[in-house]
């Protein structure tokens, strides 16, 4: 395990635009709990998974009864949407924060709708699966802060006169199309991309670090390496060239120290 921080803090000193990709792993040290790991939401309930797959028709359908669902789910007085605003950062974030302060991560796109990378301090952060915090529209594209709306009038309508949905993307439907050809364009650009928390399984998230990986070899390739409890499709397929097999609260921080050693060494010898 030693050698593999040793090797991962090295390739990312040696990054010229590293790039860091999340699931909800990095958060589970936070409380929050992931969806696949064997204490996940959908592991654990899965009627719960059964009935996220029909919120996004619902919306499309009848966008009052999807509220009048969603507020009791996620809404404001709801048990996930208190945890959500009180949950704190881990070490694992807090690492990617000072891994961006340190001018070595670039961008930082997250599959989680907590919104904790920036209570960490992570600055240039894409939502992939949207932000709780967030509404949006699907006719304009338009997104609104949860607390613009009073949400005592459902659907809330967008100022095109289109009812607004929460911004947290759900299953079947589509990624917000700025944010896909955002991330698409990072996955194309980075010679590093540093994966952490997410079982790799769900797409088009899923398919990033193949996009990446495809770029070929030498100058022109890219370094993708894991950061997860478990061995991931990633891994099986080789698309990671290595997996640090463990928790992220714990991993990155001493990726981190090792990255600051280098870092100093390089300085000294400047
Ligand atoms: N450190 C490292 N890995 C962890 C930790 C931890 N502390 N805790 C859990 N893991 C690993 C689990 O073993 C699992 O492989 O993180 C992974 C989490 O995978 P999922 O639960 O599938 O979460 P994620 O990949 O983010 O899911 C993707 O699916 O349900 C939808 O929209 C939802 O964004 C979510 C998407």
């Amino acid at each position: 395990m030693h050698n593999l921080i040793k090797r991962a803090a090295a390739d990312l000193a040696a990054s010229n635009h590293a790039i860091v990709l999340t699931g909800a792993g990095v958060s589970t040290e936070s409380g929050v709990a992931d969806f696949r790991g064997p204490k996940g939401i959908w592991t654990t309930n899965p009627q719960a998974e059964a009935q996220a797959y029909q919120r996004y028709e619902r919306f499309l359908n009848d966008p009052k009864a999807y509220w009048e669902e969603m507020l009791d789910t996620v809404g404001s007085g709801s048990y996930f949407y208190r945890q959500m605003r009180e949950v704190a950062p881990n070490p694992g974030h807090h690492a990617i924060a000072h891994l961006e302060q340190l001018g070595i991560v670039k961008c930082t796109i997250t599959q989680n709708v907590d919104g904790i990378h920036e209570k960490a301090g992570t600055r240039n952060v894409m939502h992939y699966h949207g932000a709780v915090e967030k509404l949006r529209c699907l006719s304009c594209g338009s997104r609104f802060g949860v607390d613009e709306y009073s949400l005592e009038k459902l659907p809330p309508l967008c100022r095109c006169g289109r009812p607004l949905k929460y911004d947290v993307v759900h299953f079947q439907e589509p990624i917000p199309t700025d944010i896909m050809d955002a991330a698409e364009e990072e996955a194309m650009k980075c010679d590093l991309m540093l994966i952490c928390g997410t079982s790799a399984v769900v797409y088009p998230f899923a398919a990033l670090p193949a996009m990446a990986r495809s770029r070929g070899r030498g100058a022109s390739g890219v370094k993708i390496i894991e950061v997860n409890a478990d061995p991931t499709p990633l891994t099986h397929q080789g698309i990671s060239h290595y997996l640090i097999q463990g928790k992220t609260g714990e991993i990155l921080p001493l990726v981190v120290d090792e990255v600051g050693k280098l870092l100093s060494q390089r300085d000294k010898h400047e």
